[in-house]
C-alpha cells in the first residue's frame, strides 16, 4: 500500500496509464481485449509497473463505427467488453490496490443508433428533434456552411426523410448533440452521475472543446498557413481551415461549469481532464476556469513538437506561463490517436522521452505499451480498421492501437494462440514484450519501472516547482525540480552527438538512459548522444 497524501489531491501527483481496452488483454478468446482482462492485469499495473491511475477508453455499448467513440448507451457496458458487473468488479479490485479509475465521457456526439438520435431523426416534430444540430440547406440547396468533418468530407449529412442536414464533426455515424438545449445538458450530466455513483474517480472528456459551436453557423476561414498547422498534427485537408466557428465557442465554459458542479456534488476529489486541441495558449488555459471548470485541459503541445530541444523548451515555458495558480500542468506524449512515440521521436529517444514525461512538472499520462517502447505497427491495408485512415490517407491510427504483447509466444499472452487479434501484433513482439523485458535488467520496461520508483521516492519530481535552466548547449534541455530541501536536476540531450553541459547544482546521479554511466563528477558533464540524466542534490 502506498502512503496516502492528504495535502494534495491525488490526481496532482498521480501517474496515469491509458488503456485502450480492445488491445490490452483478451479473456474470451475473440481477439479483442475486455474489462476482465484489465482486472487480470491490475497486478502488473500496480506492483510491476507502479502507476497510480488508469484511464480506460470507451467500453460502452456502441456499433463501433469509431471503436467506441460512437456511444449508443452511456450507462452500460458493451457485451464485447463485458458487463456492468465486470466493471464494478474491476473498479473494486482497482480500489483495493489503491489504483484510481478514470473513464471516458463522450459529450460532443452520440452514435447514430443512440435512441435519442433515432427519435430525433424520425420527424421534425419529434420532441428530441432539437437534441441534435439540424439545419436547412442554403436557399440554393447547398450545405449549411463549409464546416468539415475531422475524418474527411463535409461535417453535414442530409437526411432525406426530414429534408434537413445534421451536423457531425466526426463520422456521419457520430451526430453532434445540441448542447444549447438544456434537456441535453441535463441528460448528459445524468450519465456522469451514473458513473460517479458507481465510484469512478474521474473522467477524460472526449473533444471537450467541440460541444459549443458558433450559433450563427458562420463559415470557417481558410487557414493562413496550413503547413504550420501540421506542426501540431498532420490532419490532411482538415488543416486547410481555421477551426474558429465549428468548435470552442465561448459558451463552452458554461457547459464545464455545469459539469464541474456535478463532480463537486461528490466526495473524494473526482477529477476531470479534457481533450482539447487548441493552439492558442490563453484560450487553452481558459478551460481551467477559475477553478470551477475542468481540473485540466490535456497538454498535447509536445506530441508534434519534433524532437528538438528548443521547441520543447518554448512549449514547456509557454505551458508554465499560462497554467493558473489554482491549476496543475500535465503532459501527454502518446495516446490512441497519435503515432507511437518511439517511432515519432525515433527509437533512440524513447527512454529520453519517458524520462521527460516522468520528470516534468505535472501529471503524466503514459500510453499502454510505451513502457515497452512499442513501435508504430505497419498494419497491412487489408487489415486496416480505423475509419479515419480509410477515409483520409495517412491518418490511420491502427498502428498505435495494436495489442499489448505480454509474452514471446503465439498469442503473446494477449489472446489465445490460435486466435487472430483484431489488429496484428507488432513484428517485434517476440522480443518486445513484457515477459522478455522484465527478464532483461537494462530493458526499456525496467528503465521505466526505475523511473516510476524514482518519481515516487522524490517529492521534488511528483510535486515540486520547476525551473528551466539557461546556459546550456542549444541541444540540451535542462530543468530543476525542487520541493523543500530536495532538488532534482534533469538534463536531456536531444542530439545524436555528445554535449558538454554545465551542472548548476551538482549531486549524485539518480538515473541515466546511458547504461554505461555510473556517476557524474564535478560541475560539467559530457552527455552521451540522446542521453537523459537525472541528478539529485539538497538545496543550500
Ligand atoms: C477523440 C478521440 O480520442 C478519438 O479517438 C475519436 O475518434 C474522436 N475524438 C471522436 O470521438
Amino acid at each position: 500500500m502506498r502512503p496516502h497524501q492528504t495535502d494534495l489531491e491525488w490526481w496532482k501527483t498521480a501517474v496515469v496509464y491509458q488503456i485502450y481496452p480492445r488491445s490490452f488483454q483478451d479473456t474470451t478468446g475473440n481477439g479483442i481485449g475486455d474489462l476482465n482482462g484489465i482486472t487480470e492485469r491490475l497486478g502488473y499495473l500496480v506492483d510491476t509497473l507502479g502507476v497510480d491511475a488508469i484511464w480506460i477508453s470507451p467500453f460502452y455499448p456502441s456499433p463501433m463505427a469509431d471503436f467506441g467513440y460512437d456511444v449508443s448507451d452511456y450507462t452500460d457496458v458493451d457485451p464485447l467488453f463485458g458487463t456492468l458487473e465486470d466493471f464494478d468488479r474491476l473498479l473494486a479490485a482497482a480500489h483495493d490496490l489503491d489504483l484510481k479509475v478514470i473513464v471516458d465521457w463522450v459529450p460532443n456526439h452520440t452514435s447514430d443508433r443512440h435512441p435519442w438520435f433515432v427519435e430525433s431523426r424520425s420527424s421534425r416534430a419529434n420532441p428530441r428533434r432539437d437534441w441534435y444540430v439540424w439545419h436547412d440547406s442554403k436557399p440554393d440547396g447547398e450545405l449549411p456552411n463549409n464546416w468539415q468533418s475531422e475524418f474527411g468530407g463535409p461535417a453535414w449529412t442530409f437526411d432525406e426523410r426530414t429534408g434537413q442536414w445534421y451536423l457531425h464533426s466526426f463520422l456521419s455515424e457520430q451526430p453532434d448533440l445540441n448542447w444549447r438545449n438544456p434537456e441535453v445538458a441535463a441528460a448528459m450530466f445524468d450519465t456522469v452521475r451514473f458513473w460517479l455513483d458507481r465510484g469512478v474517480d474521474g473522467f477524460r472528456i472526449d473533444v471537450a472543446h467541440y460541444v459549443m459551436k458558433d450559433p450563427a453557423f458562420a463559415d470557417n476561414p481558410a487557414a493562413v498557413d496550413p503547413a504550420a498547422m501540421a506542426t501540431f498534427k498532420p490532419m490532411g485537408p482538415f488543416n486547410a481551415w481555421e477551426h474558429v466557428h465549428d468548435r470552442g465557442h465561448p459558451d463552452v465554459h458554461s457547459v464545464y461549469r455545469g459539469f464541474r458542479a456535478v463532480l463537486d456534488e461528490y466526495d473524494g476529489d473526482r477529477f476531470s481532464v479534457g481533450e482539447i486541441h487548441i493552439f492558442d495558449w490563453d484560450e487553452w488555459a481558459s478551460y481551467y476556469g477559475h477553478g470551477d471548470e475542468l481540473h485540466m485541459p490535456y497538454n498535447f503541445s509536445l506530441i508534434w513538437a519534433g524532437w528538438d530541444a528548443d521547441t520543447f523548451r518554448t512549449r514547456i515555458r509557454a505551458l508554465e506561463a499560462v497554467v493558473p495558480a489554482h491549476g496543475w500542468p500535465n503532459h501527454v506524449l502518446g495516446n490512441h490517436d497519435e503515432q507511437r512515440l518511439a517511432t515519432r521521436y525515433g527509437p533512440e529517444n524513447a527512454r529520453t522521452a519517458a524520462t521527460l514525461l516522468l520528470t516534468l512538472r505535472g501529471q503524466p499520462t503514459l500510453y499502454y505499451g510505451d513502457e515497452l517502447a512499442m513501435r508504430e505497427t505497419d498494419v497491412p491495408a487489408e487489415q486496416e480498421q480505423d475509419p479515419w485512415g480509410k477515409r483520409v490517407p495517412g491518418t490511420s491510427r491502427d498502428g498505435c492501437r495494436t495489442p499489448m504483447p505480454w509474452t514471446p509466444g503465439p498469442g503473446h499472452g494477449f489472446t489465445d494462440p490460435s486466435v487472430a487479434p483484431w489488429l496484428p501484433f507488432g513484428d517485434d513482439a517476440a522480443e518486445r514484450n513484457v515477459e522478455t523485458q522484465l527478464g532483461a535488467s537494462e530493458s526499456m520496461l525496467n528503465f521505466v519501472r526505475r523511473l516510476l520508483r524514482l518519481r515516487r521516492a522524490r517529492a521534488s519530481l511528483s510535486r515540486g516547482t520547476m525551473n528551466l535552466l539557461d546556459d546550456l548547449p542549444a541541444d540540451v534541455l535542462g530543468y530543476e525540480r525542487e520541493h523543500h530541501t530536495e532538488r532534482t536536476t534533469v538534463l536531456i540531450n536531444f542530439s545524436s552527438k555528445p554535449q558538454v553541459a554545465r551542472i548548476a547544482s551538482p549531486g549524485p546521479m539518480l538515473i541515466s538512459t546511458d547504461a554505461t554511466r555510473t556517476d557524474v563528477d564535478g560541475t560539467t558533464v559530457t552527455l552521451a548522444p540522446n542521453e537523459a540524466l537525472v541528478l539529485g542534490s539538497a538545496r543550500g
